[in-house]
C-alpha cells in the first residue's frame, strides 16, 4: 500500500500535575494496516530501543528480559487495538496505573519513552505500512495516556 507524503504531528502534550486527560483508544485500522505481526516488530524495536536509552535504568536488566517485555507490551497494544484479548489471556486485566505503580515514571521519564517510541514508528511511516491518519490516532493515544502513567516528580 502506498499511503503518500507525510503530515504526521509527533508534538508531546506538556504534562500537568493532578491530571489525566481524557484517552482515545487507537483506531482499530492502525492494527489492521501493520499486522499482528507489524506491531510485534514495532514493540521489540521500542523494548530494544529502551534498552538502550537513558531511561532503560527502570526496565529490565537483560535483552532475553526486554524481549519478552516487548510481547507483552505487544499483547496490550494488539488488544486496545480491538485485536484478539491476548494481555488478558496472558497477564491479566490491564490495570495500567497500578501495574507502573512500582517504577518511578517521572515527566522526564516520560519523554524519552515517548522519543523512543516515535524512533520504533518510523519504518513504519518510511515503509508506508498505515496511512498518516492512523499512525496518528496511534501517536494520540501514545501521547495522552503515557501522562497517565506519571507518578514521580523530576
Ligand atoms: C501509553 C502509555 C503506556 C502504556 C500503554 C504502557 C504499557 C505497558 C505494558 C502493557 C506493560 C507490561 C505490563 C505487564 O506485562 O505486566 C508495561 C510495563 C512497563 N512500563 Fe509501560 N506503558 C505506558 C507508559 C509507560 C511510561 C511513560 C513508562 C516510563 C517512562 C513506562 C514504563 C514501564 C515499565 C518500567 C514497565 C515494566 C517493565 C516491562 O514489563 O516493560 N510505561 N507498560
Amino acid at each position: 500500500m502506498n499511503f503518500g507524503t507525510s503530515s504526521l504531528d509527533f508534538s508531546i502534550q506538556a504534562y500537568q500535575e493532578g491530571i489525566n486527560p481524557p484517552v482515545t483508544k487507537p483506531n482499530p485500522a492502525f492494527l489492521r494496516d501493520i499486522g499482528e505481526q507489524g506491531m510485534r516488530d514495532l514493540l521489540h524495536r521500542f523494548y530494544m530501543g529502551l534498552f538502550e536509552s537513558p531511561i532503560k535504568e527502570i526496565f529490565p536488566e537483560t535483552r532475553e528480559e526486554m524481549k519478552i517485555a516487548g510481547q507483552h507490551s505487544a499483547d496490550f497494544f494488539i488488544q486496545i487495538c480491538a485485536g484478539p484479548a491476548y494481555f488478558n489471556q496472558n497477564r491479566g486485566a490491564p490495570q495500567m496505573r497500578q501495574r507502573h505503580a512500582p517504577f518511578h515514571i517521572t515527566p522526564h521519564a516520560r519523554l524519552h519513552w515517548l522519543v523512543t517510541f516515535e524512533e520504533a514508528l518510523q519504518p513504519i511511516i518510511k515503509d508506508k505500512l498505515s496511512s498518516d491518519e492512523n499512525i496518528q490516532s496511534f501517536w494520540n493515544y501514545l501521547n495522552i495516556f503515557s501522562q497517565w502513567m506519571i507518578n514521580s516528580r523530576d
